[in-house]
C-alpha cells in the first residue's frame, strides 16, 4: 500500500485528496498546507489524515511513501527537490517548475534516486485525448496540417504567474503529445491590464517541423468559457470540446489540391469536401482519477509515465520561450536557443 501525501490544499489539492483516497492501492495518509484553516477543512472531509503545516515536519516524520505537490508554481522546484532527496515518489502539478534549468535538476535528482517524477498534465490521461492520440497514430485523421486551441473563462486570476503559465500547460502538453514532437520556434503576444506584467491573455504560436503549426488562445478575461481544441488534418477534422456531452466531433471535411500537370495556372483547382460528421465513441472516466490512478500503477509497476519530468520539461521550455517572446514584442523565439544558454549548466539529460 503507497502511503501518500497531499501537500498544497487550495482550490486544487482537495480534488487530489479525493482522487488518491478513492483508489484501492494507495491511501492518503497525510496532508500539509501553511494555512491551518485548509487543514483543517480537508481534516473535517477525511478524518483518516494526518494534517502537518511544515512540509519539512511531513518528511522528518516518515508519513508517506510518495508527495503530490498542488502549492502555487514558484513553490514546486523547492518542494519537489526536498521530496527527491528524501527517496519520496514525486508528483507535481502543472507546469514542472518555473524555469527549464529547475526541471533538468529534477529530472536528473529522481533519475538518480530512482524515484518516480510525473508530472500533472492531466488531459494526456484523459479518454478524449488518447482517443485522439489513436485516431492520428492510426493515420484516421491524414496528414496534420496544425491544432488550434482556446481555454477562455472569466476568472480565476492568479497573481503568481501570467495566464500563460496557469492555462497553456494543457494546451502545449496535448499538441506536443498528439503530434510526437517539441516545436522549433516559438512566439507568443499578450495582454497585461489587471496586475502590470502579468498577463491576462496570451496568443501562443509553436512552430513545428514539417511545416505544422500549433496555436493556443488562453485567457481569465473573457465572457465565456470555452475549452476546445481543433485538430486539422489532410483526410478529416476533428474538434475536442471538452465542455460538452459527446466530447470529440470528428468532420469528414477538408480542401484538397490537385497536382497540376501542366504547371499551367488555369487548371489548379482546389476540391472542396463537406463531407458530415460524427462523435467516436469514448469510455467516460474521470481524467483527475485517471491520472492519480497513473501515478501509483508507475510506482508499483516501476513503469516511466507517460507525464514524466522530460514531459514537464518539454512543455517548460515552450513556456519559457513564450514568455521571452511575450516580453520581446512577440519575437519568434527558437528552443534551442534556451539550451545553448544553460549548456553551461547541463549535464546531458537525454530521451
Ligand atoms: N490540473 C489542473 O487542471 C489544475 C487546476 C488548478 C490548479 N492546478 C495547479 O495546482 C497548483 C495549485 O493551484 P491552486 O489553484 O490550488 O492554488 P491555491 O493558491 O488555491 O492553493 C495553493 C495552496 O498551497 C498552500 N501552500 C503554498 N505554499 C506552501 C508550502 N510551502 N507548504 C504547504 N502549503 C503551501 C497555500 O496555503 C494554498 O492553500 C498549481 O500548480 C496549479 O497550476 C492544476
Amino acid at each position: 500500500m503507497i502511503r501518500v501525501g497531499i501537500i498544497g490544499l487550495g482550490y486544487w489539492g482537495p480534488n487530489l485528496v479525493r482522487c488518491f483516497s478513492d483508489l484501492e492501492n494507495c491511501k492518503v495518509t497525510a496532508v500539509c498546507d501553511q494555512s491551518r484553516d485548509q487543514l483543517l477543512r480537508i481534516k473535517n472531509r477525511f478524518p483518516g489524515v494526518y494534517p502537518v503545516e511544515s512540509f519539512d515536519e511531513l518528511l522528518d516524520r516518515d508519513l508517506v511513501d510518495a508527495v503530490v505537490i498542488a502549492t502555487p508554481t514558484a513553490t514546486h522546484f523547492d518542494l519537489a527537490m526536498k521530496a527527491l532527496e528524501h527517496d519520496l515518489h514525486v508528483f507535481v502539478e502543472k507546469p514542472l517548475a518555473k524555469t527549464s534549468a529547475q526541471c533538468r535538476k529534477l529530472v536528473e535528482k529522481a533519475g538518480e534516486r530512482n524515484r518516480v517524477l510525473f508530472v500533472g498534465h492531466v488531459f494526456l490521461h484523459s479518454s478524449p485525448v488518447k482517443k485522439l492520440k489513436d485516431m492520428i497514430d492510426s493515420d484516421e485523421l491524414g496528414r496534420i496540417n496544425y491544432i488550434s486551441s482556446r481555454r477562455l473563462n472569466l476568472g480565476p486570476v492568479r497573481k503568481d504567474v501570467s495566464a500563460l503559465y496557469d492555462l497553456a500547460p494543457h494546451d502545449i502538453s496535448m499538441m506536443l503529445h498528439l503530434l510526437g514532437q517539441k516545436p522549433y520556434s516559438v512566439s507568443c503576444s499578450g495582454f497585461d491590464r489587471l496586475n502590470p506584467g502579468i498577463h491576462d491573455v496570451c496568443n501562443l504560436t509553436m512552430m513545428f517541423e514539417g511545416n505544422r503549426m500549433g496555436m493556443v488562445h488562453v485567457s481569465w478575461l473573457d465572457p465565456r468559457k470555452e475549452r476546445v481544441l481543433t485538430v486539422v488534418g489532410e483526410k478529416r477534422m476533428a474538434v475536442y470540446d471538452d465542455l460538452e456531452q459527446e466530447k470529440i466531433k470528428i468532420f469528414d471535411k477538408g480542401i484538397d489540391k490537385p497536382a497540376s500537370t501542366t504547371g499551367d495556372f488555369a487548371e489548379f483547382q482546389l476540391s472542396y469536401r463537406y463531407g458530415g460528421s460524427y462523435s467516436p465513441y469514448i469510455k467516460e472516466q474521470e481524467p483527475l482519477k485517471a491520472e492519480c490512478s497513473e501515478f501509483i500503477r508507475c510506482i508499483v509497476d516501476g513503469d516511466i509515465p507517460l507525464t514524466d519530468g522530460i514531459n514537464g520539461l518539454n512543455v517548460v521550455e515552450v513556456l519559457e520561450a513564450a514568455d521571452i517572446s511575450l516580453r520581446s514584442g512577440g519575437q519568434p523565439v527558437e528552443i534551442s536557443q534556451l539550451l545553448e544558454a544553460e549548456q553551461s549548466n547541463r549535464h546531458g539529460v537525454v530521451r
